[in-house]
Order: structure tokens, then sequence, then C-alpha cells
């Protein structure tokens, strides 16, 4: 509970942390430095403050609370956002749950942390969320786009990262569709990202995305098979796709 420690001129003479703790769950700690009398802390100090820290620990969980009753109205919201496109395109239908259950397999083939996953499945499922404020005759065409049609289509991806905007715990998941069109090798957009500056989550987004849509007939195109959509994904390694990503989607693979 004691020792000094200088640091910035401020010298740490006694130090007690109090755990916040809320049914059992840790939220914080309290720290205390420095006693007025200059001796360390002792037990009958942590007693004083205990009745102080449950109530912290209750006022820091009621906030928590909140901010994951915000988090989840605002996903359920986008999310029927999303199911409300699909059901205006019909040739977009079960495509984002189908890139959600295709990246998924692919982030856990690479390993990653619980909390990455997760960003990694709400990105997937709201990639394209942000396609609500593009004119839906574009996305109906039956034929090419021109420069400037595209160039509308391509600002979905900051449309949707700004819908998640303010919405908490999502920086993640808003940098993935933020990113989920870049190419591994700086030609794609909105940025020009390349290799390691795209998050990891969108660049298994883009295979996964890429995959399903290509498999998948829209109004301008028809389907490949997945044999030749997965030879797509292939000859895209390292030049639109991250290499490891490619391959080991080409290794797990719904065809395989
Ligand atoms: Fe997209």
């Amino acid at each position: 509970m004691g020792g000094p420690f200088k640091k910035n001129g401020y010298q740490t003479e006694s130090f007690l942390s109090i755990p916040l703790t809320h049914h059992g769950r840790t939220l914080g700690a309290l720290h205390l430095t420095n006693r007025k009398d200059q001796q360390p802390f002792t037990h009958e100090d942590l007693k004083v403050f205990a009745p102080i820290t449950s109530e912290i620990a209750a006022i820091l969980a009621q906030g928590i609370g909140f901010r994951e009753n915000v988090r989840h109205f605002s996903l359920s919201i986008l999310t029927s956002l999303s199911d409300a496109l699909e059901l205006r395109f019909p040739f977009l239908s079960g495509h984002s749950n189908r890139v959600r259950d295709l990246s998924t397999r692919i982030g856990e083939r690479m390993g990653l942390a619980k909390s990455d996953l997760s960003a990694l499945r709400h990105a997937a499922a709201l990639h394209d969320v942000g396609i609500v404020g593009i004119p839906g005759n574009l996305l109906a065409k039956k034929r090419r786009l021109n420069e400037q049609e595209t160039e509308m289509v391509r600002k979905h991806p900051f449309l949707g990262s700004k819908m998640l905007e303010g919405v908490p715990g999502m920086d993640a998941t808003r940098r993935a569709i933020l990113e989920h069109h870049e190419h591994f090798d700086g030609s794609g957009y909105p940025y020009g990202l390349r290799g390691d500056d795209i998050s990891v989550a969108a660049r298994i987004l883009s295979v996964a995305e890429c995959y399903d849509s290509a498999v998948s007939a829209r109004p301008h195109r028809g389907a490949i098979t997945p044999a030749e959509a997965l030879q797509m994904i292939r000859g895209g390694s390292g030049t639109r796709f991250d290499p490891e990503v490619a391959q080991l989607f080409a290794t797990t693979a719904p065809s395989h």
C-alpha cells in the first residue's frame, strides 16, 4: 500500500486501490494516494471507503446498462433497415446473413479474439446498410452503371459507417464497413488503403462479400458457379484480397 514513486513531479507516498464491483462484476477501481498524515493506508481506511465504492459501482453499472441498451436498440433498428433493403431488392435476399456466416468462419479460422469476431459479425450483417442512401433505381438497373452512377453507389461504405456513428462500442464495426471495398494492393475505395492499413475485419469481409455477390445473380449480370467464384478469389489473392484471407477462404469455402 505504500512506497515512494515519482512521476511528473508528483510523489506518491502511499496508495490504496479498491475494486469497484457490482453483483460480482468488477467495473473499475478507486485509487487513493497520499494519506494526509503521511502514514500508509490501513484496513480501517478500506472499511471507511467500502460503502462509497459500492455506490460508485452501482452508478457505473447503471451507466453501462444504459449504454448497452442504446447499443442493442440502435443495432436492431439498423438490422431492420438492412432487412428492409433485402425485401426491396430481392436479388440481395439473404446476402447479409450469408456474408456474416462466411466472414465468421474465416475469422474463427484466423483465431480472431471474441470481441474482434463480434465486430466482424456486426460489420458483415450491416456492411451494405448504407445502400439505403443510394437512389433505388441505380441498383435495379439492368446495365452496367456509368461513371457518375458508380461514384454514387461507391458512397455506401461511408454512408453505412456514418449510420453507426454515435452507437456505443461500434468503432471496429464502423471501420470494417467503411473499408470493405478497399483492395489489398491499394486500388480499392474510398481511400485506396493497402495491406495491413486495412482492418483485418474489412479484409475478411471483402473476400466473403465478393464471393457471395459473385455466386448470386444481379440485375445487370448472371451468377457464376461456386468453383468459378473460388477461382476468382484465388486469382485476386495479393491484389484485391489479402493472400492469407484468400487462402483460408479457399480451404473453408461452402463448395468444399
Ligand atoms: Fe458493399
